[in-house]
């Protein structure tokens, strides 16, 4: 074990899995990677408001032992690498971690960290819940519509990075395979001399494990609708197929707890569209959970100008990493929207802030740590610590109705405080003490 890191507060114990499920002590060992850029800043807000809600909500009987994992800058000064193996067991076996962001390196090594920890501990579902906290600025004119979650697959897609570079031998190789066995495919390449090329693979058990861990999200949290995002009419055979086999996985594995599109046609085509509309009412009625899909953009257009016909929307890695930008701008941007990294198997679960480093803010106290902060409440509602968690909602939402705000938020509230990023985390510390009283 490299020295330095893994230290964790005294007293901790492991979290473990018992019958398939977490079994959290009341003194968890929490690993945390600090990580680059904002991250030093937004960390030194969020760590104390967390143990605070923890020690208002549950006095000293319980407490977070956090435990340090070097990644990023850290890790490349002190072992000279970005990542440490150590880092990724350290990980899988305490199961629930949280983490700020990291750079993504220039030129060799990883394509990125984050990628590269997602592929490690197999994180294939990146969830984003996005809502509106009432004050926040945003530029949509009815953000209270706006109550969704993303899930997005991790591990796939044009982002499992299967690349050729224009002009290299791989690249050339790739084409002359192409050419040769499948000539009317390497006919759509434009400009096949000066071309990139990218793969997308997108699997069965990859579409499967997702929309099935979406499904048990809706079911847990009451969660009434699944939107099956995709751009199939034009990639059949990766997109279309991720649709088909999301909702072929649903009717099978989840019956009649489910109502989808497929059997709403069937039904409409048996009895025509009322007998069809009747249907789907009597089974949202029954609280099943109604799964239909949309095409990419139109559905970039109907998030936004009708949010509210959106629940969870459940797509692979681009279109997820668009959408949760898309929609966390409709609800204050990337300082305030929280996520998480999770494998409903294996149980490990890594919370972290959407943001990157930022690094033109970085080190000067002034990023917004509602990102972390949030994510950090997450982490509580997963260890099922829902008390600390709701502390913190509450004190966020005191802190923004008193018009206490970081930069990024200022510019639309001229008449806020402006405070730095330390600041507003014991800002938020005061109102929880006020509102634990
Ligand atoms: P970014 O999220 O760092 O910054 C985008 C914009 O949002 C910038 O204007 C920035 O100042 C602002 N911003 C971000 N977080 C903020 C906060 N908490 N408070 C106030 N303003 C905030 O994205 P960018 O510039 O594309 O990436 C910078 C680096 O971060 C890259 O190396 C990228 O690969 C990495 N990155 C890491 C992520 C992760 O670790 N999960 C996610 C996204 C990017």
């Amino acid at each position: 074990m490299r020295p330095g890191f893994f230290e964790h507060i005294p007293g901790g114990e492991k979290i473990t899995l018992k019958g398939g499920r977490l079994d959290v002590p009341l003194n968890p060992i929490i690993p945390f990677i600090e990580g680059d850029g904002i991250g030093w800043d937004v960390w030194q807000a969020a760590r104390p408001v967390l143990d605070e809600s923890v020690q208002l909500a549950y006095s000293a009987a319980r407490q977070l032992c956090w435990m340090e994992l070097p990644a990023g800058d850290k890790a490349l000064k002190q072992y000279d690498t970005l990542l440490p193996s150590e880092t990724i067991d350290a990980f899988s076996e305490h199961l629930v971690g949280i983490k700020g962001p990291l750079t993504t390196p220039v030129g060799k090594g990883f394509r990125s960290l984050n990628v590269a920890l997602r592929r490690a501990l197999d994180l294939y579902v990146c969830v984003r819940p996005v809502r509106w906290i009432p004050g926040v600025p945003c530029p949509v004119n009815n953000p209270q519509n706006v109550d969704m979650v993303v899930f997005r697959e991790n591990t796939e897609d044009i982002y499992a990075g299967i690349e050729f570079e224009c002009g290299s031998e791989s690249n050339m190789q790739f084409q002359t395979w192409l050419r040769e066995h499948y000539p009317e495919e390497f006919a759509k390449i434009r400009f096949p001399a000066s071309s990139g090329i990218g793969i997308k693979p997108i699997s069965r058990q990859g579409s499967e494990r997702l929309v099935r861990a979406a499904i048990r999200y809706a079911q847990k949290n009451n969660r009434g609708g699944i939107t099956l995002i995709h751009k199939g009419n034009i990639m059949k055979y990766t997109e279309g197929a991720f649709t088909e086999w999301g909702y072929a996985l649903a009717e099978r594995e989840f019956g009649d707890r489910v109502y989808t599109y497929r059997q709403w046609l069937e039904s409409k085509k048996r009895g025509g569209l009322e007998v069809a509309n009747q249907h789907r009412s009597e089974a949202i009625q029954a609280g099943k959970i109604w799964i239909n899909d949309s095409i990419t953009d139109a559905a970039f257009e109907r998030t936004l100008t009708r949010p509210d016909e959106f629940d969870i929307l459940a797509t692979m890695n681009l279109n997820g990493d668009l959408f949760s930008d898309a929609l966390s701008a409709q609800v204050g941007g990337l300082g305030i929207a929280p996520g998480a990294n999770l494998n409903d198997e294996s149980q490990v679960a890594i919370f972290e802030a959407t943001h990157g480093t930022a690094p033109l803010i970085a080190g000067q106290n002034k990023a917004n740590p509602c990102s972390l902060i949030l994510s950090g409440q997450m982490m509580l509602h997963h260890l099922g610590w829902h008390a600390a968690a709701e502390l913190i909602q509450e004190s966020i939402q005191k802190t923004i109705d008193s018009k206490t705000v970081t930069f990024d938020f200022l510019c639309q509230m001229p008449e806020a405080r402006l405070v730095s990023t330390v600041e507003f985390g014991e800002a938020v510390i005061k109102h929880m003490r006020a509102v634990a009283q």
